[in-house]
This record gives C-alpha cells, structure tokens and sequence, in this order.
C-alpha cells in the first residue's frame, strides 16, 4: 500500500501501512527529508509492547544510524501521568536528546499520548513519529496531533496539539493484541464509517467474519481508509475549532460519561460502541433516523461482539450529570453528534433529558 500525507495546520504526517515495517522503521524515519539529520532518539514503549517488539525495531533504528535509547513504563492507563510524563523528561535530560532529536512511540494509545506530550514540550517540541501496535492507536490515536496526560480528576486534561513526522503501522501486531481490545477499536471504526461513509460501513457488514479473523489485506484496507476518514476531517479543523471536527465525537458523549460512571472497567471503544447505539436511539426518537438503521447498527455491533447493554447498570442520573460536565460541553448546553442516516451526521445541542434517559436506559434491560 503506498504511503499518504496527511496536512493538518501544525505538520505534514507522512503514513506507511505495511507488513513487517517495524523491520525497517529506522530505514524509513532515515530517509524523511525532515529526519534526515537526525542523531538522538528516545524509543518510549510499554513494558509488554516492548517485549514483542522493542529488539526489532532498535534493531532497525541502529540500521538507520541514529542512536536509541528506550524510555519504558507500565502498561496501563495510569502510566498518562504527569509524573511518567517528569520521568521522561529526565530521561531526555540524561540521553542528551536536544532540540534536534526524535521521540519514537511504541504502543497504543496511552503510550502515543504521553510520549507526544512530552516531545511537544521537551525545548519547546522535538520531533515525535508513532508506531503503532493497537487497533485504537492504527485507526484513532495516532492521527489529528492530540497529545495529553490525564490528572486526578479527568482523562486528557493536560495536552497539547504536536503532529508525528511519521506514523509506520504494522498490522501484523493485532495478531498479539487480545481479542478484546481488537474488538474495542473495531467500535472507532465503525464510528468513521456512520459518520463519513455509508459504503464502509457496508463493507464492515460484508466482511465482519474476515475482518475478526484479521485477515492481512482486510486490516491494511481497514486501517487506511479509517485514517484517510479522520485524516480529512482532521485537515478541515486541525484544532477544533471550525465544528467539523466535533463529528468524531460521535458516540463518545455517552460513551465518555459511562467510560467514566463504571470507574473504566469497561474498553473505551466498549463504551464508544454504547454510546453509539444511544446516539443512534435519540436520532431515531427524534425523528432523525430510520428504525431499521438503528437495528443495522446494533447488528454489527453484535458481530463484532462489542457490548450492547450494560451488565453492570449505571444509574441514569450519574450518566446524565457526567454528560453535562463534557469539556466539549458548549454554554452548558451538550452538543451531541446524531445521524439522519448512515454516513449522514448532525449537530444538535436540543436533545432533552428525557430522550436521553429513555436512550441509555435502552441499555439496562
Ligand atoms: N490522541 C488521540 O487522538 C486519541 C484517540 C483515541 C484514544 N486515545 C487514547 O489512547 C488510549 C487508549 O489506547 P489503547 O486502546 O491503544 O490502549 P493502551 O495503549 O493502554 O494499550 C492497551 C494494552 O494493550 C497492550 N498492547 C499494545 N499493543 C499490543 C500488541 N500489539 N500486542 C499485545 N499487547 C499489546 C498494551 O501493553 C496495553 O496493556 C487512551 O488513553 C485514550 O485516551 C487518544
Ligand atoms: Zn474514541
């Protein structure tokens, strides 16, 4: 598959989808016009993903001439702290990673996150490139240049915009990832498909025993349209700020709220899955939305054994006070992503409390 830009206001990110490319990522960082000088690399990864992956791809970045040196943490959500992220600053301190050096992220999502907030704000930004290995991180995380940490309080409140030179996948790594967690990202893309393209999500309904199985060419096709989708709506509102960019909130202002309530037990593309049935629900009580759409929608959720109710019940109120407190809440008023169709979304800050109620308690029976 041949490579492709993506231009957001900030950079240029240039994407290679290949087989086996971590065998080669110091080959091809090397040959980056914006790379070519560069010396010093910190390779940040989790512990798990680095003892898969981490001999190979240092084993490449040696090959390209540049010298690494690995930042590890935990794997898990509590490692996007600020105190990792101050770890990781002494460590650059220490490898004498300066302003012409590079960061490299290794992993998922929480791995991309903390190590392109520190690259932003290591000197004042350093080059950052991402390899990813989760199917959240293929199709989400790892395009549209957010970075953060999340504090006590809440996810993701501490960030920056910091956009990676280069993103390499390969999507051989799904084939270590629990099944889970491939599940959970399959949720983002069938989020991209409702919001932008009523022919991928036939496609996903077409091919779902295949794309479970993670047929190779099936994943290629799936995480390159998944990040051109982004990509464009990215381009169009790099900093979210023009209103486009709120569609790929979709599903996730219920989702956030009951990621949130059931105290992150569940996978966040679980509960984008949920909440995109909700979004679904309400369009269809407002009179937005075909019935049989909802039930397409519910349908390949089922295939693709993401949760559809909610085994552990959260109270409704709760859901309902988290939703009003969204950082992307706008004068108090919630902003949520509908759908008059497939591939067909639209904004509305009039949906009331009662619809929203009736929706997610869909979900308890
Ligand atoms: N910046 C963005 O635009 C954006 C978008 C979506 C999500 N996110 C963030 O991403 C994070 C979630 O990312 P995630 O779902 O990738 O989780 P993650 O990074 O925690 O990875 C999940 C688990 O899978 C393991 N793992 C990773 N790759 C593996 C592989 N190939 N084989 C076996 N195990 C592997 C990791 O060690 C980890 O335990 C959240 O913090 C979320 O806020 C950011
Ligand atoms: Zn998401």
């Amino acid at each position: 598959m041949d490579d492709f830009q993506i231009k957001t206001g900030p950079g240029t990110t240039v994407v290679s989808v290949r087989v086996d490319i971590l065998d080669s990522v110091g080959e091809t960082l090397r040959h980056h016009a914006e790379l070519d000088r560069i010396e010093r690399v910190l390779l940040v990864s989790d512990r798990r993903v680095a003892g898969l992956y981490g001999s190979r791809v240092l084993e490449s970045m040696r090959r390209g001439g540049f010298r690494t040196h690995e930042f590890l943490i935990e794997p898990g959500e509590a490692s996007k702290s600020l105190a990792v992220a101050g770890e990781m600053f002494e460590a650059l301190a220490r490898h004498q990673v300066g302003r012409d050096g590079l960061v490299l992220a290794l992993g998922g999502g929480v791995v991309s996150d903390l190590a392109g907030f520190v690259a932003a704000t290591w000197m004042r930004g350093v080059r950052f490139a991402i390899c990813p290995t989760t199917l959240e991180a293929d199709v989400d995380a790892s395009i549209g240049g957010k970075t953060g940490v999340n504090i006590a309080e809440r996810k993701n409140l501490v960030g920056a915009f910091h956009t990676p030179t280069v993103v390499a996948i390969d999507p051989l790594c799904l084939r270590t990832l629990p099944a889970r967690d491939v599940r959970a990202g399959l949720a983002e893309s069938i989020k991209h498909a409702l919001i932008a393209s009523p022919e991928r999500f036939d496609w996903h309904e077409h091919h779902a025993d295949n794309i479970m199985a993670l047929d190779d060419s099936l994943t290629t096709e799936l995480i390159e349209f998944n990040l051109r989708i982004k990509g464009e709506i990215v381009e169009r509102d790099a900093f979210e700020r023009s209103g486009v960019r709120v569609l790929l909130n979709f599903g996730h202002t219920v989702g956030h709220a009951i990621e949130s309530c059931a105290g992150y037990a569940l996978r966040h593309g679980e509960c984008v899955g949920l909440g995109m049935l909700v979004a679904c629900r309400i369009s269809c009580a407002m009179g937005l939305l075909n019935g049989s759409e909802v039930d397409r929608v519910l349908t390949l959720l089922r295939r693709f054994e993401l949760p559809t109710q909610l085994d552990q019940p959260v109270a409704t109120d709760d859901v309902l006070a988290r939703i009003r407190n969204d950082k992307k809440c706008v004068g108090g008023r919630a902003q949520f992503v509908l759908l008059e169709a497939i591939g067909k979304p639209i904004v509305r800050d009039d949906v009331s409390d009662n619809v929203i109620r009736e929706a997610y308690e869909s979900l308890l029976v």
